[in-house]
């Protein structure tokens, strides 16, 4: 099954200087989070700036099947939730597409429930490795009714009446598995813990607290982090402000550097630590980013990116980065076939587990365009060509995969000759903009 039923190819041309001042849509984890802790809350909760991508719109989807009333109202999203431990059974199959985000929270948050759940996604999301979340789950007495083979979609779960909170200590870098976890601990008696001994993006130890949830977090001497939350608490409904998403900004920011005399403003993007790895490294790569008018929006800090084209030099990117920029990857390995030198990427694990397995689809797509690439098993290294001579010509396989596509159609922007790839469809799901931003800004997409 997939969300989309026809592929839509797309085609990118070298470009002259870009040019604009644009506002990505808003940040995808967040997004996610107020639908489903607004459905969850006991009262209004009332969202603007929300990415309305189609991700996050199937996420609304299932809050509405389990009782929660969601609306727009203008520019503002209106969720009336149910109250904690108040979800209802929902009467159909939870069809998350092709988010794994949606997917994997709502596993937590009404897998511990006593009633019947099932989740089903698109032909992406039905590849991918779901025992990360049902192994805690199962601890806490969740039944896995059924799921195909290792643990994948069509899941079926049925929680117990009473669920039991749990220690646990996250297997590998993954805040959808530390959220799922916390999640479920909304509904069990007690405290449930949650140990991430390597730290992961934190907006739901954030957001819950906001949403009055009794959560504390402490970091040991060793820098692993301790997440307590107190189950069955009241989570009470309030505004979220959702700022820009810094994994889409990611696309303008690296056009706007490999495109001549560019010169591009992103406003009020997300400048939480645990997400401007790419920046930081940019940054390292000799990147003209400048952040301006720096503040607090909501708990969250936000900045303006002035980005203007800049002559990238290759880096090493250390593994501890991997989880700061984790989505960045591929429009990574894109800047680096730009700069000169060796860029080495390590610590990529988690990239073959994602919306495709990255690691393969980055490296064919920048071999079929003439690219200098090495794929190892948790690491990529790219060696640049700064004028972009020889690389372009190719067709990149998208396997469904919106950060491939978009990744992909930046790189044809400076490459010498263009770049197609296979589908865009997907690119919906996070950045339905993208290819009418991108244009405005002076790209030449068909
Ligand atoms: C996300 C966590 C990351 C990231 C995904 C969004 C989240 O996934 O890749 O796009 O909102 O929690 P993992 O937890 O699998 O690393």
């Amino acid at each position: 099954m997939s969300s989309f039923a026809t592929s839509l190819p797309a085609h990118s041309r070298r470009t002259g200087a870009l040019s604009g001042t644009i506002r990505v849509p808003g940040d995808k984890s967040i997004s996610h989070r107020a639908m489903m802790f607004g459905a969850l809350a006991a009262g209004r909760t009332t969202v603007t700036g929300l990415l309305e991508g189609e991700d996050v719109l199937r996420t609304a989807e299932a809050m509405r099947a389990m009782g929660a009333r969601i609306e727009k109202d203008g520019t503002r999203w209106l969720i009336d939730g149910v109250g904690n431990g108040c979800l209802l059974e929902p009467e159909a199959p939870l069809d998350f597409g092709n988010a794994g985000t949606g997917s994997r929270l709502t596993m937590g948050l009404a897998g511990t429930y006593d009633m019947k759940t099932v989740f089903v996604g698109d032909a992406s999301l039905s590849k991918r490795p779901m025992g990360r979340v049902l192994d805690p789950l199962r601890e806490m007495g969740v039944q896995v009714l059924d799921a195909a083979p290792g643990d994948r979609m069509p899941i079926t779960l049925h929680g117990p009446r009473r669920a039991a909170p749990i220690t646990y200590r996250v297997p590998m870098a993954s805040a959808q598995v530390k959220s799922a976890v916390l999640l479920a601990g909304l509904n069990a008696p007690g405290v449930t813990t949650v140990i991430e001994p390597v730290m992961t993006r934190d907006h739901t130890e954030k957001m819950l607290a906001g949403f009055g949830a009794a959560i504390e977090v402490e970091t040991d001497g060793s820098g692993v982090r301790h997440i307590r939350l107190e189950g069955r608490g009241k989570l009470i409904g309030r505004d979220v402000a959702v700022p820009g998403d810094p994994s889409s900004a990611a696309f303008p920011i690296v056009a706007a550097l490999i495109a001549p005399r560019s010169a591009v403003t992103i406003e009020n993007v997300l400048m939480n630590p645990t997400r401007t790895g790419l920046i930081e490294t940019l940054m390292e790569m000799g990147a003209a980013i400048e952040l301006t008018n720096r503040r607090d929006a909501g708990g969250e800090e936000t900045a303006d990116l002035v980005v203007k084209s800049s002559r990238l030099r290759g880096v090493h990117v250390p593994p501890e980065r991997a989880p700061f920029m984790i989505d960045e990857y591929p429009v990574l390995a894109v800047a680096a076939a730009f700069a000169e030198g060796e860029t080495v990427m390590e610590g990529l694990e988690e990239l073959r587990v994602k919306e495709s397995d990255r690691l393969a689809a980055v490296a064919r797509g920048l071999e079929i365009n003439g690219a200098d690439c090495t794929e190892g098993e948790a690491s990529l290294t790219v060696r640049g060509r700064p004028d972009g001579k020889g690389i372009g010509g190719g067709t990149v396989e998208t396997h469904l995969d919106h950060r491939i596509a978009m990744s992909f159609l930046v790189m044809g922007m400076a490459a010498e000759k263009p770049i197609t790839v296979d589908d865009r469809s997907m690119i919906a799901t996070s950045f339905p903009e993208f290819m009418d931003m991108m244009t405005g800004l002076g790209a030449d997409f068909e």
